[in-house]
């Protein structure tokens, strides 16, 4: 029953983001794809994550974090993130990246966006714990193509596949 469900919940198809954060001037940084938009006022979002995840204590410590938006060029950056623990290793040595205003790691390669983000609040979530954030800035990155995730497997979403704006659809 347990694999049915997990199955089913899979079928929610999202995108892939590397939450990352600092303490004490060291970079953490996860794969997570259990993020979403909780709020356009203030701008804010959600990430489950579970406390197994050794960037999971490193948040409640700094407070903040940075949302990476991953695109299709970034998935073995993404698969680095999400594969690996920096409880043992630092995941960012070899990658280029910035500091954020929050002092939150950017990856200068391989995503659609940043979003900095102040944890104004954390929940238990069953087996994870929801972090809710509100977003205080942000830019774009140098790619357009997402990195889609669906019944864990990456996905590569091209504007010449048959798609249908919002505003497209009459009623
Ligand atoms: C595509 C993908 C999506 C993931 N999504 C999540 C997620 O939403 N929440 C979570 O807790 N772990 C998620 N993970 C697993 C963590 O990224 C993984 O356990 C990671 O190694 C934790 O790193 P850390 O121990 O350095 O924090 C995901 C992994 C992959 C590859």
């Amino acid at each position: 029953m347990t694999s049915k469900l997990n199955k089913i919940l899979d079928t929610i198809v999202s995108g892939v983001v590397v939450v990352t954060t600092s303490v004490h001037g060291n970079p953490f940084g996860m794969t997570a794809s259990w993020v979403t938009k909780i709020s356009s006022n203030p701008h804010m979002i959600a990430v489950s994550i579970s406390p197994k995840c050794f960037t999971h204590n490193k948040l409640k410590e700094s407070k903040s974090m940075g949302i990476n938006v991953m695109s299709w060029d970034g998935l073995k950056i993404a698969q680095h993130f999400g594969t690996k623990t920096g409880k043992h290793i630092d995941k960012f040595e070899g990658m280029q990246f910035s500091h954020s205003a929050l002092n939150n790691p950017v990856l200068n390669k391989g995503t659609l966006a940043f979003m900095d983000c102040n944890i104004v609040e954390y929940l238990q979530a069953g087996d994870h714990t929801l972090y809710l954030a509100e977003v205080v800035e942000g830019y774009f990155g140098e790619n357009e193509d997402p990195l889609v995730y669906y019944r864990k497997k990456y996905f590569e979403l091209r504007e010449n596949l048959v798609c249908m704006s919002i505003d497209e659809i009459e009623a």
